[in-house]
């Protein structure tokens, strides 16, 4: 049926939302899930999360059907069922369309990045006599030392591996530390984007619910024990999409617990660089048991395209991290890894970041104002103390997708509660993101259209 309903529209038309064809053909939302994944397998659909399921460009499906060109179709069949579901990363990555202000996103807008130091930057490594060398394996020496002094603890350049960004990271360490078909622990809500990287490393993900502290340890120790995982996923710093923040304490007894599981803890510190000064310390810092696999992404703080992190373990999950990446893709590119090093060891590091915690405090400020002057309905989870994003609990009657939808057509893009949730979403939830705007009136503006689809819808 939505085949034929596809035939009757046009490239780039919405399909009726998930919840609308659950209603229509009294089937379960499992089943429309899956029609929609079989449909954007085959070319005909493309998912956005939070908007909806819309038919793709002309060609693509008439390739793929054989009305036009070449047939393609045996390749449906060769392929089998082992899709890959992007949506949620392809959702981050997604430009927004001409007109709409983006709350969405995970990454600073361009006039928030760093791009002339960049490019400066790129410009000397360029100059180097060896920059289209091999480097070392695991990373260039001085980056992976620069890696393990923001780590600080016992840390050493040897424990860090230079990978191609914090997804990679996930995926590597996801890959290295559990074998297929084995459960791992993850916070609830999480980073829909390590949910899409453990499914796709065929890990089975079981949420560990978290208060405004962060991940609760009673209910770790008890997943532990239930599921047997030998990982869990956190992200201890300015969590995504909550923002909550680990205390030392509960740092220490996450520590403590993994260890009594025979465990890793693998930590996403995403958001380190727009942290207070007052956060604590990493857990790989607190660490001398090989337990924390570490991730530092330069992404977030310079630019998408910085595509470098540095990953931190010890011990044999160390070896197999490394063998992973080596199979996988060998190295990161020398020209960006250089270019990395010369960025973090000018005086314009310093300086961005401070540019940048001014920048991201009077754009929090200016939203947290806004929305108490605008929906005082919406509960904020908590003002986080830096980050990127904010979460907000909508009133238990109010459907999420309905007003995701309602706010996409009032102009204003935000993020779906639910794609963060690996179980049952405990109620309507929506995740607002402040880098992405050109400037904070642009932010009061998207609020403001916010408001209107909330008070509409
Ligand atoms: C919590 C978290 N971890 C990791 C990533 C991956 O980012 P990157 O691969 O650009 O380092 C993201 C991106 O949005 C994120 O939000």
């Amino acid at each position: 049926m939505l085949r034929e309903e596809i035939g009757r529209l046009r490239p780039g038309d919405r399909l009726l939302s998930s919840r609308e064809l659950v209603r229509l053909h009294g089937v379960s939302p499992v089943t429309v899930s899956r029609a929609i994944g079989r449909l954007a397998a085959e070319g005909r659909v493309v998912t956005r999360p939070g908007s909806g399921a819309y038919v793709a460009p002309a060609v693509t499906p008439a390739v793929a059907s054989g009305d036009d060109g070449a047939d393609m179709s045996w390749q449906t069949v060769a392929l089998g069922d082992r899709v890959v579901d992007d949506s949620a990363v392809a959702s981050l990555l997604a430009p927004p369309p001409e007109g709409v202000v983006p709350l969405t996103g995970g990454y600073l807008n361009p006039a928030l990045r760093p791009s002339r130091a960049l490019s400066a930057a790129a410009s000397r490594a360029l100059r180097r006599p060896d920059v289209w060398a091999m480097p070392p394996q695991a990373g260039l020496p001085e980056l992976r030392r620069w890696f393990a002094q923001e780590v600080g603890g016992d840390v050493t350049p040897s424990d860090v591996l230079v990978v191609s960004g914090g997804q990679a990271a996930l995926t590597h360490a996801f890959r290295a530390l559990a074998a297929p078909n084995t459960p791992i622990l993850v916070e609830t809500p999480t980073y829909p984007g390590a949910r899409a990287a453990a499914r796709a490393a065929g890990l089975r993900a079981t949420a560990v619910p978290m208060d405004r502290d962060g991940v609760r340890p009673d209910l770790l120790a008890e997943a532990f024990a239930v599921t047997g995982a030998r990982v869990f996923f956190c992200q201890p710093t300015l969590h995504n999409p909550t923002g909550a923040t680990l205390s030392l304490e509960r740092r220490e007894q996450v520590l403590a617990i993994a260890r009594a599981a025979g465990a890793f803890v693998i930590e996403d510190d995403y958001a380190r660089y727009f942290a207070s000064p007052s956060t604590p310390p990493p857990m790989a810092a607190l660490d001398v048991h090989g337990t924390v696999v570490h991730i530092n992404s330069l992404t977030k703080p310079l630019s998408p395209s910085m595509r470098v992190a540095g990953v931190v373990a010890r011990g044999p999950a160390a070896h197999r991290l490394r063998a992973n990446q080596l199979v996988e893709s060998f190295f990161v590119a020398r020209l960006l890894q250089e270019t990395a090093l010369e960025f973090v060891s000018s005086p314009a590091w310093r300086r961005h970041l401070a540019t940048l915690e001014t920048e991201l405090t009077l754009r929090r400020n200016t939203v947290v104002a806004a929305l108490s002057a605008r929906m005082p309905e919406a509960e904020l989870h908590l003002v986080p103390r830096g980050g990127l994003h904010l979460w907000l609990r909508l009133p238990a009657d109010r459907d999420e997708d309905a007003l995701v939808e309602a706010a996409r057509r009032a102009g204003v893009l935000v993020g779906p509660g639910r794609v963060h949730y690996p179980a049952e979403p405990p109620g309507p939830r929506i995740r607002i993101t402040h880098s992405a705007p050109v400037h904070t009136a642009e932010l009061v503006e998207g609020v403001r259209r916010l408001a209107t689809a909330l008070n509409g819808s």
